[in-house]
């Protein structure tokens, strides 16, 4: 038996359309599932493989999560769901996330959209006796001084991990979570794209390198499988030791 075959089964990625969840969603489908992704730009033909986006034999959906309603309504291409993976994610830098009208936009996307996916789907995800698996962030572990609302955000994703876990665990609902490291992203770029501030982060790393998508996406792929039938409320920290050090 292969746990890691995905054939039959049908998965969505939210934030599938670029960089890590991007790297997921192929991922899976690579192992043979269904997979379905949801970004925000009107069609898959509006992302550009070049930046980290490589919509080829996935679903695409544009749904904006943090139009709740959308999430609660939005008409779809499947009626089963085995994994749902939580990926969607934002920053805003230059000190906008201390005032209040960015700090809540970055908490509805980063925070409260989770509970709207995880509404939405629990009663798909239940029949199919599937898998949540929320990205947070290793910033859920310490402070990032510039943006308070994606710490805030974070860290309340790693605590909605563990909760929706223990409280779905017996509705057949296994809940974990992935906190990324540096993955260089669109939304790591003023990180990476800056050689000297790669730099820095890069001797932080024990590693020696950035994490990928695919880095991520093999935790994904466990924490979904059979081999983590045992594994609740989790969230895996895959930073290269960025936290060890
Ligand atoms: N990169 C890192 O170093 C790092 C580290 C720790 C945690 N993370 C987390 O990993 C996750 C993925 O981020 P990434 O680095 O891969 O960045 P990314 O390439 O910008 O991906 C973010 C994804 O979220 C989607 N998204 C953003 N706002 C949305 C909205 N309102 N409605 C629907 N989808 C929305 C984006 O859609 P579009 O493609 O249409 O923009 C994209 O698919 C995020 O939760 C992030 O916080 C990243």
């Amino acid at each position: 038996m292969n746990e890691l075959d995905y054939s039959g089964k049908t998965v969505l990625v939210v934030g599938g359309s670029s960089g890590i969840g991007n790297g997921i969603a192929q991922a899976f489908r690579a192992r043979g599932a269904e997979v379905h992704v949801w970004g925000t730009r009107a069609q898959a033909g509006d992302y550009d493989a070049g930046q980290g986006s490589d919509l080829d034999g996935l679903h695409y959906a544009r749904v904006d999560v943090a139009d709740f309603d959308a999430v609660a309504t939005t008409a779809l291409p499947f009626d089963r769901l085995d994994v749902l993976v939580c990926a969607q994610g934002i920053v805003r830098y230059r000190r906008e996330e201390f005032k209040l009208t960015a700090f809540r936009e970055v908490v509805n996307v980063n925070l409260v959209s989770l509970m709207a996916c995880g509404e939405r789907f629990h009663g798909m995800l239940a029949h199919a006796r599937g898998s949540m698996i929320i990205v947070s962030s290793a910033a859920a572990f310490h402070s990032t001084v510039g943006t308070p609302a994606y710490n805030a955000s974070k860290t309340g994703a790693f605590g909605l991990t563990r909760t929706l876990a223990e409280a779905w665990a017996r509705d057949g609902i296994r809940v974990n979570g992935i906190a990324p490291g540096l993955v260089a992203t669109k939304l790591t770029r003023v990180t990476t794209d800056h050689p000297e501030r790669l730099e820095a982060s890069l001797r932080k790393i024990p590693l020696g390198r950035l994490g990928t998508p695919a880095d991520m996406a093999g935790a994904a792929l466990f924490l979904a499988s059979p081999l983590a039938a045992y594994v609740l409320g989790q969230t895996l920290l895959v930073d290269g030791g960025l936290l060890l050090a």
